[in-house]
């Protein structure tokens, strides 16, 4: 079941975050999101009462950004970034999103493989964009009108 993530979320999203990604948010950068950034959008996929994955979106008028998105390594490929995705975009469309970008590691073929499986398409590279491993990020960009549907 997809809903809003709410602040009750945060212990268990930042563990999640913390074993999904190398640079991670805390605890605090959640807190910030949700409380404070006006544009920040988080949903959470919850299944038999545990969040299994998460999204957040910034929606600025007509521009929108993906920036987190994370599933738990014990259920990955069961389909929960895809719903996740689904939601989060029709979401950003429904708030008046024309395009909607990201960033993504040029290494992780999971993330690519899915977001390119939406129509986002690489416009783009950011040199040395992570600080962790200095590895490139590929700009990637989904146009309202290019979207699988929405
Ligand atoms: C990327 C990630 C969110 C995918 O989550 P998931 O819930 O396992 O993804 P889904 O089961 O919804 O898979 C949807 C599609 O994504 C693609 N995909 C997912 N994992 C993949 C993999 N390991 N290799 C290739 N393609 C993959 C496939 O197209 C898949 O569809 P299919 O299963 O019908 O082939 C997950 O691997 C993750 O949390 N990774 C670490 C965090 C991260 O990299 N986030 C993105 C940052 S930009």
């Amino acid at each position: 079941m997809i809903r809003p993530m709410v602040v009750q979320d945060i212990s268990r999203v930042s563990e999640i975050e913390k074993t999904v990604f190398t640079s991670a948010w805390s605890a605090g950068d959640f807190t910030y999101e949700l409380t404070e950034n006006p544009f920040g959008h988080y949903f959470v996929d919850e299944i038999d009462g545990a969040v299994e994955g998460y999204i957040g979106l910034w929606i600025l008028f007509d521009q929108a950004q993906i920036t987190t998105l994370g599933t738990t390594l014990n259920h990955r490929r069961q389909g929960i970034a895809r719903r996740l995705m689904e939601y989060g975009l029709r979401h950003a469309f429904q708030s008046g999103a024309e395009r909607i970008s990201l960033e993504v590691r040029v290494g992780n073929i999971a993330a690519i493989t899915l977001y390119e499986s939406f129509g986002f398409q690489r416009k783009g590279i950011r040199k040395d964009y992570y600080q962790d491993n200095h590895e490139d990020a590929h700009l990637m960009v989904l146009e309202r009108n290019q979207a699988w549907k929405n």
